[in-house]
């Protein structure tokens, strides 16, 4: 897709660390039982352990280093917000949702599992990211771990994840204008690059100046990747990917790329990212790879 491509060692290096460092934590919490309820922790473990780019856990991390958080507790967060995305991806495949086969570059959950346990899945993953919040070694202060708790739920409920998910899936049988896809593409997919930005400072104790900065950070972020990922659909390879393309078209989804053209979109897609960088301003070299992963974000393959 790109006319660009991306190479920045420096971020490559970050998210591959990123990725071992989630899927330490998360292993021994992801013991499968041994009763039958192993098959949902099975599922589980086959969502959360495929790869994916971890863009979400490196937002954490990389925001929580602007405000000298404790990598420990960072890392947590990290972990349950990836908990909420991988069961987001779960459910959206569903033959209810996207019906998609592939993620990932192997068979969808609901592929390799059932549906059931698909469904089973994806909601377990998603209590156990606010139960990974609520512990102590989350944070020592309960009211953070509250204020991570209420924010996460926030982006991931009807204000936020499903709210733009319901809007996607009823968005064939509406007109939507540009402000409207903005508002979906900021619900669906945004709002958890903005909680995952922003829990950083929340760890942080951050200043609100320092959290409005990030926070103008996030939603251009967000929207930037969600257009990305809609032009992957338009122009990306499907083994590259790991997921099927030109199905958005087809299912009738309300996308910018459907109503600007790739053109248009990529040109919006680029204002965006570096409108997303000069929210940095305030911040030194200690926000590099923020700056960087705005460029990913559009010049990504997969
Ligand atoms: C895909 O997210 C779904 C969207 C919200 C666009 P990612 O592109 O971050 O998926 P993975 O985690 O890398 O597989
Ligand atoms: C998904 O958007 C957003 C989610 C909340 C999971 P898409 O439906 O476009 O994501 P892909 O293309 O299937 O990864
Ligand atoms: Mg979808
Ligand atoms: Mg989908
Ligand atoms: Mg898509």
């Amino acid at each position: 897709m790109p006319e660009k491509s991306f190479d920045n060692k420096p971020l490559k290096d970050a998210l591959t660390a990123t990725s071992q460092a989630v899927e330490r934590l998360m292993d021994p919490i992801l013991a499968v039982p041994s009763g039958p309820e192993a098959k949902v922790v099975e599922a589980m473990r086959y969502s959360f352990f495929s790869g994916g780019k971890r863009l979400r856990p490196f937002l954490v991390l990389a925001s929580a280093e602007l405000y000298g958080v404790n990598k420990k507790q960072a890392l947590r967060v990290a972990a349950a917000v990836e908990c909420v995305h991988c069961y987001s991806l779960i459910h959206d495949d569903l033959p209810a949702m996207d019906d998609d086969d592939m993620r990932r570059g192997k068979p969808a959950v609901h592929k390799a599992f059932g549906e059931a346990t698909a469904i089973l899945a994806g909601d377990a993953l998603m209590t156990l990211a606010f139960e990974i919040l609520s512990e102590e070694a989350s944070h020592p202060d309960p009211n953070i771990r509250l204020k991570l708790i209420k924010n996460l739920a926030q982006a991931s409920g009807h204000h936020g994840m499903v709210g733009g998910q319901m809007i996607d899936l009823s968005a064939s049988d509406h007109n939507l204008g540009e402000a409207e896809i903005y508002r979906l593409q900021q619900m669906k997919t945004g709002a958890l690059i903005s909680f995952s930005v922003e829990a950083g400072a929340i760890l942080g104790h951050a200043s609100e100046k320092a959290l409005s900065s990030v926070h103008g950070y996030a939603r251009d972020l967000g929207l930037a990747f969600q257009i990305a990922d809609d032009l992957l659909d338009v122009e990306g390879d499907a083994d590259e990917i790991g997921k099927a393309t030109n199905k958005d078209a087809d299912a009738g989804k309300a996308t910018l790329v459907g109503i600007m053209g790739v053109e248009r979109a990529r040109k919006q897609a680029n204002i965006l990212a570096n409108q997303a960088i000069e929210h940095l301003s305030d911040f030194d070299d200690k926000a590099s790879l923020l700056r960087a992963v705005a460029h990913f974000a559009i010049f990504r393959r997969t």
